[in-house]
């Protein structure tokens, strides 16, 4: 069972760990049938669903079934996700070409790393995303600079995401060879696209159009009103060239049940699992609701889930309201920022300034979670949604101004 839980045996928010991951037996057969196909053709598939519905678990999963080397398929995965914050054009993608860089599980791959034309071809990919760091936007700072993004692309920046296509296809290209003569693939993870800017949802768009055997393209995408659209765009290219999407939906009754003995060790019986998996279904409000029985310290049965159901099934309202007066206020603080949140500006926003407590604190909650040394994000976004709506307006005004000073003070010691 998961290591992040609390003492009254709740569960962190965040993506599921790979071993405790339940259920979705079909959906993870479709994909080792994708990974299987690489052979032959790039893939490229698309993990889609509602908020909740698993997909960034599902992407743990998948990065650890591949790069497993006993049990799953020992090959190399780069994982990375888009932030919801408006203006960061290029910047996954720069993390992406670094990380590829510096990846060091396997000795092999450290080697077709270093063959002349992939490395070429990442460093005129970073360059030119460096030229463009005026679009590049805010790094990790979190300020949000969506001017760039709004205005589209100048002629010049045209012919440089023509070249930074053209840098990404060539090194695709060149890694593909080495994985044939390996015999091996690699795979890209991609979440929360729907967050993708304009020029970053156009490169993935080109990138499924040509990719190269053996390079698997495996991306998250939240189906929600407000980016319908953009999902039937990308279903659109999605089946133009013959990928698959693979949809979450409800967990059935089989995954309930071993939902509940693999992350609480609980055992329920078949009526239980039915009434949770038609009531409930999805993964973010089972975890809010079992995580209010193991508050209240109650037993798994129907009767108290039947109690405990009309809170549990708005999940981040009933994450906040499990939380002391403590945490919730630290919540509604940081719930303004884009993230990734820098614990300075945390430091900064919550008048707290024993950082090495404060870092302590963060890194055990079952809220936050570290995206790496000194960023930080909500576990689930879900959290900062819903507390973003709930603010009164003044609170809101209040906070923004006290941001502002805050990322004053970090760009001045930057
Ligand atoms: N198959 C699963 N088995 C066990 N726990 C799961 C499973 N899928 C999701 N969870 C848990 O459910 C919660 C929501 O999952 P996750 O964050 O992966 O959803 P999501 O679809 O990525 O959400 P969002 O659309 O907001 O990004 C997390 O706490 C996660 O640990
Ligand atoms: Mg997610």
């Amino acid at each position: 069972m998961s290591q992040s839980r609390s003492r009254s045996g709740e569960i962190s928010l965040g993506p599921c760990p790979p071993d405790e991951f339940s259920g979705r037996a079909d959906e993870r057969k479709t994909l080792l049938e994708v990974l299987q196909e690489a052979k032959d053709h790039g893939q490229v598939v698309m993990i889609s669903g509602r908020r909740g519905s698993g997909k960034s678990s599902f992407l743990s999963w998948a990065e650890d079934e591949i790069q497993n080397e006993t049990k799953g398929s020992n090959c190399p995965a780069i994982r990375k996700e888009f932030l919801e914050t408006a203006g960061m054009v290029f910047f996954t993608y720069r993390e992406l070409l670094t990380n590829l860089k510096e990846h060091q599980k396997f000795g092999w791959f450290r080697k077709s790393l270093d063959d002349p034309k992939v490395k070429k071809s990442i460093e005129v990919g970073l360059g030119i995303i460096e030229k463009m760091s005026s679009l590049a936007g805010p790094a990790s700072i979190g300020v949000e600079a969506g001017v760039a993004a709004a205005r589209g692309f100048l002629p010049t920046e045209n012919v440089d995401y023509t070249q930074l296509l053209s840098s990404f296809l060539q090194m695709f290209r060149a890694l593909s060879e080495k994985m044939v003569e390996e015999d091996k693939f690699m795979a890209i993870l991609l979440d929360d696209v729907q967050w993708s800017s304009g020029p970053d949802f156009q490169l993935i768009k080109d990138l499924i159009k040509s990719l190269p055997t053996r390079i698997v393209l495996i991306i998250a995408f939240r189906v929600e009103a407000e980016n319908e659209k953009k999902h039937a765009e990308l279903q659109g290219e999605i089946s133009r060239f013959g990928h698959k999407e693979i949809r979450l939906g409800g967990m059935t009754e089989e995954a309930v049940k071993e939902f509940a003995s693999r992350r609480y060790g609980l055992s329920i019986d078949d009526q239980t699992a039915d009434f949770l998996s038609q009531k409930i279904g999805d993964p973010l409000c089972l975890v809010g609701c079992f995580n209010l029985l193991q508050k209240r310290n109650l037993s798994p049965s129907i009767g108290n889930f039947k109690a405990i159901l009309p809170q549990a099934l708005d999940s981040a309202r009933c994450i906040y309201t499990g939380l002391d007066s403590k945490w919730q206020s630290r919540v509604n603080s940081l719930c303004i920022l884009h993230p990734p949140l820098r614990l300075s500006v945390i430091s900064c926003m919550l008048k707290e300034e024993d950082l090495v407590v404060l870092k302590d604190e963060l890194d055990q909650s079952l809220i936050f979670r570290r995206l790496e040394t000194e960023l930080y994000d909500f576990a689930h976004p879900s959290l900062r949604e819903y507390r973003r709506k709930e603010l009164p307006e003044g609170a809101a005004v209040k906070l923004h101004s006290q941001a502002a000073k805050c990322l004053e003070n970090l760009e001045a010691r930057l």
